[in-house]
């Protein structure tokens, strides 16, 4: 079955209207999410194949989004490799932090399959549940065989920097700096997340992810060398892996800030679709990727926050820019918590409008 809208366009064809998901299209903006936030904590809910799939679907009943995007994160990989992870009311993630070669040879990749096969339950059920015909409990009417299944992980460098800083942070200087001071610790520590990050999509994929993305969320802060080897290449390489074993499966790269990048970053790794965040111009991306490359974005986030007209009008601008290519309507960034939930709704009504 391949006339989902998205895997049409993911495929490189231009559809119109473009279909349309939205990064962190689940999460705490929708009260169906904070509902189910009491319940258990955040590792713990991506870990549960009945939550992770209830909250999946919440924005697919309320939107009939065109994706819809696994519950996980991207920290759940260093997480199942040994590293301690908590998610912090207020602060966000918390990690212990990698520093040197001990705590490197501490991480136990070996046991991601095993840790992770609750992930790879939840992705066989959502994906029976998005595709069973004339099932209208779970999904409403007319809507099975429609939303094409989202599976992803975080690209190497991104998620060494959370675990080489131990959390969050605006500039991550510890990753940055071990990276100059310490390269054949850090290429090790990439190489380690490039390999476990392939086999992971490729058993997402295995269990029913239909595409997959690949989210680089601090490739901006690197200069061009470094944006070659430790973004462009792990991403090459993973992409490599993909298609070898899954060669018709598309895959979605975001080097958010990526900059001028973006086209070699969208030639040299050869993926099928690149998101691009709210810097970009669109136009001037499309000019950049080899034909064929999907575009998807770029609504900045802050838009949907406030709504109206303003935020109609952002979406036209957007949307007939990218006419007659293969585009995929999505934010920037992800959906903010402040965001009205009917906004949302008022987003994918004005992006399907003929
Ligand atoms: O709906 C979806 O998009 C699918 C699920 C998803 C989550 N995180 C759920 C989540 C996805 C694809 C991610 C990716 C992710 N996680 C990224 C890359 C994209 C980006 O935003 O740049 C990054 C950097 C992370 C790491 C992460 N996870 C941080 C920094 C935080 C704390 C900040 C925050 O928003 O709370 C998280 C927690 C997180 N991941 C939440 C959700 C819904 C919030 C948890 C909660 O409050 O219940």
């Amino acid at each position: 079955m391949t006339d989902k809208r998205l895997l049409r366009v993911l495929r490189g064809e231009a559809v119109w209207p473009p279909p349309v998901w939205l990064m962190r299209q689940a999460g705490r903006y929708l009260p169906e999410f904070r509902a189910l936030r009491s319940q258990a904590d955040f590792i713990t809910r991506c870990m549960t194949p009945d939550i992770a799939v209830e909250i999946t679907l919440q924005p697919i009943r309320r939107f009939a989004m065109d994706g819809a995007i696994l519950f996980s994160d991207i920290l759940i990989l260093p997480w199942a490799m040994g590293q301690g992870l908590k998610f912090v009311e207020g602060v966000g993630p918390v990690l212990e932090p990698i520093r040197t070669r001990e705590d490197l040879d501490r991480l136990q990749p070996e046991r991601v399959a095993e840790v992770t096969a609750p992930i790879m339950q939840t992705l066989r059920r959502l994906r029976q549940a998005l595709d069973a015909p004339g099932d209208e409990t779970v999904l409403g009417r007319g809507s099975a065989g429609a939303t094409t299944l989202i599976g992803f992980a975080g690209s190497p460098f991104t998620v060494a920097c959370y675990m080489v800083e131990g959390g969050s942070s605006r500039e991550f200087l510890e990753p940055r700096q071990m990276a100059y001071a310490d390269p054949a610790l850090f290429d090790r520590l990439i190489d380690m997340l490039t390999q476990a990050t392939a086999t992971m999509l490729c058993a997402q994929i295995d269990a029913g992810a239909e595409a997959v993305m690949l989210f680089d969320s601090w490739a901006g802060l690197l200069p061009p060398g470094q944006f070659r080897r430790y973004v462009i290449e792990p991403s090459r390489q993973i992409v490599r892996e993909i298609r070898s074993r899954h060669p018709s499966v598309p895959i979605i790269g975001f080097p958010r800030l990526g900059g001028l990048l973006v086209g070699e970053y969208a030639a040299a790794t050869g993926i099928n679709a690149l998101a691009l965040d709210t810097s970009a111009d669109m136009m001037a991306a499309a000019a950049l990727v080899p034909d064929g490359v999907a575009l998807q974005g770029n609504l900045d986030p802050l838009c949907l926050v406030t709504g109206g007209d303003g935020m109609g009008h952002q979406i036209d601008v957007i949307r007939d820019a990218m006419r007659g290519r293969p585009h995929v309507f999505n934010l920037g960034h992800g959906v903010l918590p402040q965001t009205p939930p009917e906004h949302v709704a008022a987003l994918v009504e004005r992006v399907r409008r003929t």
